[in-house]
This record gives structure tokens, sequence and C-alpha cells, in this order.
């Protein structure tokens, strides 16, 4: 007989507990805990057969052929993969509803199947005549995919195991539910239910899984980080609803480097991939307007030209107005107070909003003095020459830090036509003459050489 019980579970973590609590004890997060029920079978493991007993091994037995690698036909993914998809891992894709997750896995299907794979597209979303319409859509279906929409994870991890295809999608986990739990479909121990069946399926049969999981408000896949735990790879795939540009990001891979991109464009036909970001995000630049800087982010291994745009001016408000699009916003305060403080702008009384052009958001801590400069060209209302390139980390006490790689922002720089930069003077020692003969490089070490150079 089965016993029901009543658990609560974070939705930011996947932390549980049998009572309720204001406050998180896994992430500390507020009122994220919500109540769910758990039924699990009298006596004995929850899900199903018993696991077969594994055999120790020495590890000097374990062979080391390369793993074997499935390219997905879409060279960008394959980069963010790491080299296309490893046999037997479980991959998870997030992202906004409407970005373009199924479209993008339908189109790797396409290719897989083309390439003469078994695959094996299961929706719990869509009909089977609408995903007919989205191939049609995006056409160049030569071979079969196998179809399949249900929502119980038990009859499809059936189907899964009578088809035995190389990959499978499933479109998304939280339209998924396991019979053997009663709470909803989407709920925090359903999606981890249906996730550990899956993860079980993709090691023993040695098959591809990629699980399609929606994000919440607050940037992390519905509910459950504990997902992101679970799977071998995690990708998201960002960009603002209404423009044409779309990133996929490597946030975990087992099997690669992490935080890899490739650019995508959404077309009439689908996703084409963009062969060179940095023209992409330059393009339409204005180049004589003051705040507008062109600053260089590595993104993974590649290097990425980016324009800052800042305007800052007198607030007619009791508290200035800060906003920050596409960049931290708390970085942008630092850098606010920095320069207050540091160089003796008088930032509070001006409202001040930082823009990354592009629907782009990057991290990187070598975006400072492209933010910082840009802060300053609007302050001043002084255009930066429109063919410099600006990157470099700055401290709180006005320091502009080293970075890493930069001679491979300088190529990128060189590459686009940039005839001079601003970098960190602790990076300029290091530099190849074959770069420093193509593009005029000025060292700085500290804000008030930045205010000079500008
Ligand atoms: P979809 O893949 O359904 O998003 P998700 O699975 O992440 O929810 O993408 C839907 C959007 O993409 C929709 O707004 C229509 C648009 N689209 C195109 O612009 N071109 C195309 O060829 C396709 C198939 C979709
Ligand atoms: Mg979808």
């Amino acid at each position: 007989m089965a016993k029901t019980k009543t658990v609560f579970f974070c939705k930011e973590c996947g932390y549980e507990t049998s009572k309720w609590l204001g406050q998180c004890p896994g992430c500390r997060q507020w009122n994220t805990l919500v109540e769910e029920k758990v039924s699990s079978p009298a006596g004995g493991r929850r899900s199903g057969s018993p696991l077969p007993r594994q055999k120790m091994t020495s590890l000097f037995d374990v062979s080391m052929e390369e793993e074997d690698r499935i390219s997905t036909g879409i060279p960008e993914m394959d980069h963010v993969l790491g080299g296309g998809i490893v046999r037997g891992s479980l991959i998870l894709l997030g992202g906004d509803p409407g970005i373009g997750k199924s479209t993008l896995l339908l189109q790797v299907c396409r290719n897989l199947a083309n390439a003469g794979r078994k695959v094996l597209y299961i929706s719990g979303e869509e009909s089977l005549k609408q995903i007919r319409l989205r191939a049609e859509r995006l056409g160049g279906f030569e071979k079969e995919v196998t179809l399949l929409c249900e929502t119980d994870i038990g009859a499809e991890a059936e189907a899964i195991r009578s088809a035995m295809p190389d990959m499978v999608v499933i479109d998304s986990v939280q339209t998924m539910s396991s019979t053997e739990i009663t709470s909803a479909a989407g709920s925090v121990s359903q999606v981890r239910e249906v996730t550990s069946v899956l993860m079980q399926l993709a090691k023993t049969e040695g098959m591809a899984i990629f699980i399609v999981g929606h994000v919440t408000k607050e940037g992390v896949v519905a509910g459950p980080r504990t997902l992101e735990h679970m799977v071998d790879t995690v990708l998201f795939f960002e960009g603002e609803q209404n423009a044409v540009y779309r990133v996929l990001r490597g946030v975990k891979n087992r099997f690669g480097s992490t935080n890899e991109i490739g650019v995508f464009e959404m077309r009439e036909k689908g996703l084409a991939e963009v062969a060179n970001p940095s023209q992409i995000m330059l393009d339409g630049r204005p180049l004589d307007a003051a705040g507008s800087v062109v600053a260089c982010s590595m993104e993974g291994t590649r290097p990425l030209l980016i324009e800052i745009q800042a305007l800052v001016s007198p607030t007619s408000f009791n508290m200035p107005r800060r906003t920050a699009v596409g960049i931290d916003f708390n970085r942008v305060n630092l850098l606010l107070a920095v320069l207050e403080k540091r160089a003796g702008l008088n930032l509070s009384d001006c409202d001040a909003y930082v823009n990354l052009a592009g629907g782009l958001r990057l991290l990187e801590p070598a975006m400072d003095l492209g933010i910082m400069c840009a802060v300053i060209s609007s302050y001043r209302d002084l255009p930066v020459h429109p063919g410099t390139v600006i990157f470099g980390e700055v401290g709180l006490t006005g320091e502009i830090r080293g970075v890493s790689h930069a001679d491979q922002r300088l190529s990128e720089a060189v590459k686009m036509g940039f005839g001079r930069c601003i970098i960190p003077r602790t990076n300029v020692e290091g530099l190849p003459p074959r770069l420093t003969s193509q593009i005029e490089v000025c060292g700085v070490s500290s804000i008030r050489e930045v205010m000079s150079v500008l």
C-alpha cells in the first residue's frame, strides 16, 4: 500500500523539510518553501525495479577511448557542448518560454536523423500536428524522426527502451509526471523524479537525452535548481523576446569547458548561426556619440566585442535613478561610487542609465573599465574616439587591474579594424610585438590616468 506524506520543498534549491519555514535553511531565501504531497510505495525503493549490482573495477582497466561524440550538425551548438553530444549524457536546455528551445532541438533532431541516427522527440506541450507544422516551417527533413505525445514518464521510459534511439528530446520536463508521486506535474518532487528516471535511462542505455526546462522569473530553471546538479550539462538559451539574436550558453558541462556561447538568429525558417558575433553586436553603433564605448568580454574561449552605452544626466528626483541592462546592477553602482570618490565626479546629483547593446547579458569584470569610460564620456559630454577598444578590471581604490587573455582580446579588436586600445598597464608587457605594431596600446593603472587619456 502506498503511504502519502506531506513535505515542503524549496523552489530555489530543492531543500526538503517536513515543516514549513519562512527562510530556507539550504539557500537562505525567504518564502520559497512550497507544500507537496509525496507518496512512496510501502517498503522498499521508490522507483520500480532494483538497480543492477555493479562490479568493482581497477582504475587502469577502464577503457580510455575518446568519448563518442555525435555532431549536432550545428557547429555553434557543438562548440557550446564541447565538441558534440556525448553518448549517455543528460543535457538540460533552459530558457524563457517562446525563446526557441523546441525549434533548436527539432533542428538537432532533423540533422541527426538525416545523418542516419535514430531520434525520438517526446512532447508534452504540443500536439503531433503542431510539431509537424514546425517541421514544415524548418524544412529539410529527409529521414524519419519518431514523435510521441505523452506526459507519463513511465510510459515514456517504456517507449524509449523499446525504440532504443541515439538521442531523445523531452519537451518539457515541467509537463511530465510520474504516477508514483501524487503532486502535480511541474512541482519540485515531480521534476526531480522525472529527471532521475531519465538519468538512469541515459546512463544504463547509453543514449543522449535532452530535457527542456522553462525558466522562472528569477532566472533559474523552473523550481528546482537541484535539476542542475543532477544533469551532466546545462545550457541556457537567452535573449530578448523581441530581438532576433539568441545566445546559447553553457552553464555547466561535465564534458567540456563552461561559459562557451553560441550566437543564433531567429529567422523565418528556424535558427541560423551567426558567424561573427562581434560584427553583429557593433552594427549600427553611433560613431561620435558621448557615452558609447566598445568593450571586450571573454565568453568561454572566445573574445566578444560589444558596445556599452551610458547616459548620465542631472536628476530631478531626491534619489537619483540608476538602471543597468545586460550588466550587473550592483557592479554599476559600485563603479559609480568609485568614480565619485576617486575621480571627483559629482554623480550623486545625476541619474545614470547603463545598457549593453544587443540584448546580451555579460558579467565579466573586464567590462568594468568600459562601463566606467562610458559613464565618464557621458558625464563630460565628450565622445571617446570610435576606433578605441577598452577593457580592464577596476578595484575599489580606483586601481586598474590586469585581466586574462589580453592578447586574444586585442587580436579580435585588430580583426574588427580597431586602431587604439585602453588596457591595464600590467597587461601591456606580455603583449607580442605582432599585436603592438597593429594597434596603438595605451596602458593605464589608475582612474586619474584613464581620465587624462580619454
Ligand atoms: P519555440 O521553439 O516554440 O520556443 P520554446 O520552445 O522555447 O517555447 O519558438 C517559438 C518562437 O519562435 C515563436 O515566437 C515563433 C518563432 N519562430 C520563428 O521565428 N521562426 C521559425 O522558423 C520557428 C519555427 C519559430
Ligand atoms: Mg517549446
